[in-house]
C-alpha cells in the first residue's frame, strides 16, 4: 500500500453502464485511503454538476473526497474546459504546475462561472433529481418486457440492461445494438457503446419535460418491438 499514491473512481460508473456502488463500498474505500495516506479522488467529469441529482455524485455516499476532477458540463456545453478541485492539503501550498496550450482560456472560464451561477440560480441539480426520478419510475415498468434486465439510475443518468435471459440477466449485446438503431430510426439517440448491453438515458439537464417524455416513448416503442 505504500507504493499507491491514490485511488480514483467514478462515484457512479456511468460509462461502464450506470453502476451505483453500495454506500459502504465507497465509505470503505475512503477509510482505506485514510489508513494508508492515499489520495481519495472522485472523477466527477460525468457525474458532477448535477447529473445524478446532486451537485456532485459523491454526495450520495456521505464521504468527502480529497480531489475532484471535473469537465464536460463545466463549459456549459459550449467551451472545452476541465478542472481539478481539492482542499489545501491535497493541492499543496505551492503552485501546481500543469500547463496546456489553451489552459485557463478566459472565454472558457467565463462560460464555466456563468454555468455554475445558472445551475445554482435555477436549481439544476434538483431539477435533475425530479425529472430523473419521474423518468426512472417509468423506466422501471420496462422491467416487465422480456429483453429488459435491471434498470437503474440516479438523477438524469439512467441505464437499461438488455438481456437474453431475465433470470440469469445474461447480456444481449446484439439485441441492444438492434434496439439502439431502432431508437435512432424513431428519432431518439440513447447513449450506447458498441459491444455493451446497456442503453443509457442522459439528456441535457435542461431538457423540456414533454421532450423527455417523447424520447422515453420512442425508447419504449423500440424495446417493445424486440420483446416477446
Ligand atoms: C468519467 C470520465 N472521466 C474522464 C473523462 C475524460 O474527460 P476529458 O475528455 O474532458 O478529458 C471522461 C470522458 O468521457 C469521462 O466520461
Amino acid at each position: 500500500p505504500d507504493r499507491i499514491a491514490g485511488v480514483i473512481f467514478e462515484p457512479v460508473a456511468l460509462e461502464a453502464g450506470v453502476w451505483i456502488p453500495p454506500a459502504n463500498f465507497v465509505r470503505g474505500l475512503r477509510k482505506l485511503a485514510d489508513t494508508h495516506g492515499w489520495f481519495f479522488i472522485a472523477d466527477e467529469v460525468e457525474t458532477g454538476l448535477g447529473r445524478t441529482g446532486t451537485m456532485w455524485g459523491i454526495e450520495h455516499f456521505g464521504v468527502a473526497p480529497d480531489l475532484i476532477s471535473i469537465g464536460k458540463a463545466l463549459g456549459g456545453g459550449l467551451m472545452p474546459l476541465g478542472a481539478v478541485l481539492g482542499d489545501e492539503r491535497s493541492m499543496g501550498t505551492h503552485d501546481v504546475i500543469a500547463g496546456t496550450t489553451f489552459g485557463g482560456h478566459p472565454a472558457a472560464c467565463v462560460a464555466a462561472t456563468v454555468t455554475i451561477d445558472i445551475m445554482q440560480r435555477d436549481r439544476i441539480p434538483e431539477r435533475s433529481a425530479r425529472l430523473g426520478g419521474k423518468a426512472l419510475r417509468r423506466v422501471k415498468e420496462w422491467e416487465d418486457l422480456s429483453i429488459v434486465g435491471e434498470t437503474r439510475g440516479l438523477g438524469l443518468a439512467i441505464g437499461v440492461e438488455i438481456v437474453s435471459d431475465k433470470r440469469t440477466k445474461a447480456r444481449d449485446n446484439d439485441v441492444a445494438r438492434e434496439v439502439f438503431f431502432d431508437c435512432v430510426r424513431g428519432g431518439v439517440i440513447p447513449l450506447y457503446d458498441y459491444e455493451m448491453n446497456v442503453l443509457r438515458i442522459q439528456p441535457p439537464l435542461t431538457i423540456e419535460e414533454p421532450l423527455l417524455d417523447k424520447a422515453l416513448d420512442g425508447m419504449e416503442t423500440a424495446l417493445r418491438k424486440h420483446s416477446r
